[in-house]
């Protein structure tokens, strides 16, 4: 599992789709998957959208490697709870369907095998994140 999302996800990041970069067009799909992503993202600017999404990641995939929650990820879920950004649990579903949509059109090696592979790493991270919605 490992080895198969390490070398899509190198492949995606050398990647172009129609003059966009991955992160790029994962935020794009990520808000035009419903108008509550696009309200909860109404007022980010550029910086802070690339701040989610290239260091959220970074986070999640070391939470998946270490099964710990490191500092950041922790502010992180905090962040993200009902009583700050207010991120309910359904959300995270758009969010990953969003993201493997992406790697489907960003790795040119997509099979079953790679979508399961970005799953199985992405999903401790978002069950961690999830769970500390209402604590
Ligand atoms: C901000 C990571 C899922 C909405 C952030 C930030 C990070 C991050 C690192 C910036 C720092 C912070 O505010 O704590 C992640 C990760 C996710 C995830 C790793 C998935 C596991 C979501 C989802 C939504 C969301 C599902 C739903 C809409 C937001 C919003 C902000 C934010 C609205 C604040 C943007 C601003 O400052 O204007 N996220 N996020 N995130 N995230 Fe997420």
């Amino acid at each position: 599992v490992e080895r198969l999302f390490d070398e899509s996800y190198v492949r995606v990041l050398s990647q172009e789709v129609d003059g966009q970069a991955f992160f790029a067009a994962f935020y794009e799909r990520f808000v035009a998957a419903s108008p509550e992503v696009a309200e909860k993202f109404r007022q980010t600017d550029m910086a802070r959208q690339q701040a989610m999404l290239k260091k959220g990641f970074y986070h999640l995939l070391a939470f998946y490697a270490s099964s710990h929650a490191d500092y950041y990820l922790d502010q992180v879920a905090i962040s993200h709870s009902r009583a700050h950004l207010d991120i309910r649990p359904g959300l995270y579903d758009l969010w990953l369907e969003a993201l493997i949509d992406t790697v489907r059109s960003f790795d040119e090696q997509f099979d079953d095998e790679v979508e399961l592979a970005w799953r199985l790493v992405m999903t401790p991270g978002i069950v961690y994140m999830r769970f500390h919605y209402d604590r």
